[in-house]
């Protein structure tokens, strides 16, 4: 019984270790040397090239090391029939929770004018609403939205969330599917993106959209870079459309040396590190749904391939 691993930075050895300790039964296998393919049952992947996993005749499951599958569904030669598990895990939720809290009080705080004003010596006792007055929007009520949510509602934060379908949520205002979307921007004056990325999603953080949220209102987006038109996100800045963006996902990571975004006075940049996986629980939630399958019990999170997320 083995596992093939591959990462998308050098943290193999934590992982190695991680399964060592909670799974000498099962044998670990780095990406570069899988051995005898016929042996690797599953797969523990994060932006595999396209068409390798296709190449292992037994695999059982494929485990996506990150919450989002985009990296694994865009891929055409995809085995067909091998369920694909993406990660949920408390370390990556509680990860993004605050990522999520700390971006929307530097927004709502407005921070980046008080950093600014420091660097200046410039004393101006900025005085902001306090919570309850400001209207933040979730879009992506699933759950790594709902748990931002629940930190935003303890600070009490005036929330609504979207989403495809109906949800009912304390302290939230819902809205879900085409229709909804319009009310929803219409209250957010600082807009979160968790949604995944799928051709249904691709692109929507753009300048139609930008147009219908309250004007000066701001965007962090903790999804994915291919849910922004980032020249439109330009444009919004210089047009004050937008006060301001904190990104941490780019249509090109690592975001390239050149791009304006490095510099633009109301741009937090971050280097995709919202949340990264944690290899001891990480490898602990893969090493239960391994075991689930040896018990023939069904496997929990497995992707709509149709759905897309
Ligand atoms: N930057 C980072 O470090 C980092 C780390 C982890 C994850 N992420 C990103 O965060 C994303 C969200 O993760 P998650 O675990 O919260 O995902 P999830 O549990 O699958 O939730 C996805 C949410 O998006 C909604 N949604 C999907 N398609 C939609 C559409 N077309 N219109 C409106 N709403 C739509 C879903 O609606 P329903 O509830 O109706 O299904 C659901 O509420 C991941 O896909 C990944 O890209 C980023």
């Amino acid at each position: 019984m083995a596992l093939i691993f591959r990462t998308g930075f050098a943290r193999v050895p934590l992982w190695r270790e991680a399964f060592r300790r909670q799974a000498p039964e099962l044998e670990f296998r780095a990406w570069d040397e899988p051995g005898d393919i016929n042996e690797i049952e599953f797969a523990l992947v994060w932006k595999p090239p396209r068409g390798v996993l296709r190449g292992f005749p037994n695999l059982k499951v494929i485990f996506s090391l990150g919450a989002g599958v985009d990296h694994l569904l865009s891929d055409p030669e995809l085995p067909a029939g091998v369920p694909v598990v993406r990660m949920i895990d408390t370390e990556l939720t509680r990860g993004m929770t605050e990522y999520v809290a700390l971006h929307v009080l530097r927004h709502h705080r407005r921070q980046r004018t008080l950093d600014a004003l420091q660097r200046a010596g410039t004393w101006n006792m900025i005085v902001t609403p306090t919570a309850p007055s400001r209207r933040v929007g979730i879009m992506g009520l699933g759950v790594l939205g709902q748990a931002a949510a629940t930190a935003l509602a303890a600070l009490e934060f005036d929330l609504a969330g979207w989403s495809r379908t109906e949800h009912r949520i304390d302290g939230v205002e819902c809205f879900h599917g085409r229709d909804g979307l319009g009310p929803f921007l219409a209250r957010s004056e600082i807009l979160v993106c968790l949604l995944p990325l799928t051709a249904a999603t691709e692109g929507i953080l753009n300048a139609a959209l930008f147009a219908q949220l309250p004007k000066g209102a701001s965007v962090i987006n903790a999804a994915r870079g291919g849910h922004q038109v980032e020249a439109d996100i330009l444009a919004a800045l210089d047009s004050g459309r937008l006060s301001e963006v904190t990104l941490d996902v780019f249509q090109t990571e690592p975001l390239p040396a050149d791009h304006p975004f490095w510099t633009h006075p109301r741009v937090t940049v971050t280097p995709h590190n919202a949340s990264v996986t944690d290899p001891d629980s990480g490898a602990r939630q893969v090493i239960e749904n391994i075991r689930r399958v040896r018990r023939g019990e069904a496997l929990p999170n497995i992707v709509d391939p149709a759905a897309g997320y």
